[in-house]
């Protein structure tokens, strides 16, 4: 069996994230989504809501069976290894994502050369979005429909309330 998985700190899951994690489901016998522990960054959610974004998004909007949701705090080469997984898939929007992405592949096919690092190119319709663009949209009264999964969008609505200026 085939296993890959697609990590990051999902805060909160955009369209573009849940796009390439249905991709990745089509090539790969499963998918884990690595949601990662990050002590470093103060979130916006919790690990608890990103995690449970991303269940009710891949539950409502992706017609698979073969995609699980985990955090994890640990390196990412060693969450690859518990579940059995032979590829990390990370999805590259601009050049200016390559870079950064780049180093951490190096890293990771040096922690682990057996998990090869698989990148997709995001689907021209996400190629501008990211969460924390969202997040400042979201702060500002701004809308995100269409740019992250319904509930993530709730969610975001919820903490930002006092300041919404709502959808047309
Ligand atoms: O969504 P992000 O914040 O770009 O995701 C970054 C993430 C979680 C993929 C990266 O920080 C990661 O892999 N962290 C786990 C710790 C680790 O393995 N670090 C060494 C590789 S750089």
């Amino acid at each position: 069996m085939k296993a890959a998985i697609c990590p990051g700190s999902f805060d909160p899951i955009t369209n573009g994230h849940l796009d390439i994690i249905e991709r990745a489901s089509h090539l790969f016998d499963k998918v884990v989504v690595g949601v990662f522990v990050n002590t470093v960054k103060t979130p916006l959610f919790s690990l608890e809501e990103r995690v449970n974004f991303i269940k009710l998004a891949v539950k409502d909007n992706l017609k698979v069976s073969n995609v699980e949701v985990e955090s994890f705090d640990s390196l990412l080469v060693d969450f690859a290894e518990k579940h059995g997984a032979c590829a990390i898939i990370k999805g590259l929007r601009a050049v200016s994502d390559f870079e950064h992405e780049f180093q951490m592949a190096q890293f990771n096919q040096k922690l682990d050369p057996d998990v090869e690092t698989i990148f997709m190119m995001a689907s021209s319709q996400y190629a501008y979005l990211s969460s924390s663009a969202v997040k400042e949209i979201a702060k500002f009264g701004g809308c995100v429909k269409g740019l992250v999964p319904s509930d993530a969008e709730e969610g975001l609505r919820k903490f930002f309330k006092d300041r919404r200026r709502g959808c047309n």
